[in-house]
């Protein structure tokens, strides 16, 4: 591909659809960054837990989220999440967290907050950007489009697998939060869940990580070369 076109790649998709393993490793083959937006709202809503800021109080937030530095270092495989200074990698994918940043992203004014840095970021293109609304809102004239989608039992299968847990009452409880996120981040009213309509569907199911980053590769190529 001409190094001179560097592409702006959206890729969106549910909880456990793949999407941050494939932009990882999509960005890594192309020399390109890789940037988690959902690490933003985790981010964010961490903060608020710590600062106990009440997370239906959107003005609140969206000040926290004026005020808060949050950046996402490339690294192996995914971003390294640095909060003011302190890294949250891994404090923000606990399940507290986690259901926090769900209800964190629904305030629109957050959103708006989140949306512009995110824009920042990827401005100058050469970027996989991943997240709910990449594609719809973030940039909506970004040169690739993708949306991942899995069986929702698959994707939760695929988060109890990551937990590295054996227990079938952790099973439930992933199974329950996924459909819980799959509900919240679809029907909320500010940028909820949806594919773009010019963006490309791509079912990983039953499909290994190594052929979706070769199926998204070829659409990638097809954009570059056209
Ligand atoms: O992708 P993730 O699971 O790390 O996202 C955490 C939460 O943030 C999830 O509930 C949806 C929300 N989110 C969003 O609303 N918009 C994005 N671009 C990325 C994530």
């Amino acid at each position: 591909m001409s190094a001179a076109r560097k592409l702006v790649i959206a890729i969106d998709g549910p909880a456990g659809s793949g999407k941050s393993t494939i932009a990882a490793r999509l960005a890594k083959k192309l020399g390109y960054i890789n940037l988690e937006s959902g690490a933003m709202y985790r981010a964010l809503a961490l903060k608020a837990m710590e600062q106990q800021v009440p997370l239906d109080d959107a003005e609140a937030l969206r000040q926290l989220a004026e005020k808060s530095v949050i950046q996402l270092e490339p690294s192996g495989d995914g971003n390294r999440v640095v909060m003011d200074g302190q890294d949250v990698s891994r404090r923000i994918r606990e399940p507290d967290v986690t259901a926090a940043a769900s209800r964190v992203s629904s305030h629109p004014t957050v959103r708006q907050v989140m949306v512009a840095r995110q824009r920042q970021l990827g401005a100058n293109g050469g970027v996989v950007m991943e997240g709910r609304d990449i594609g719809t809102a973030v940039f909506p004239n970004a040169e690739v489009k993708i949306f991942l989608d899995a069986d929702q039992m698959v994707r939760a299968e695929r988060r109890f697998q990551q937990n590295g847990s054996q227990s079938p009452e952790e099973a439930k409880r992933v199974q329950a939060e996924i459909a819980a996120r799959d509900e919240r981040d679809r029907t909320r009213v500010a940028s909820p869940l949806v594919p773009a309509a010019d963006a490309v569907h791509v079912d990983t199911t039953h499909k290994n990580i190594d052929e979706v980053v070769e199926e998204v590769e070829r659409i990638v190529e097809r954009v570059a070369s056209g």
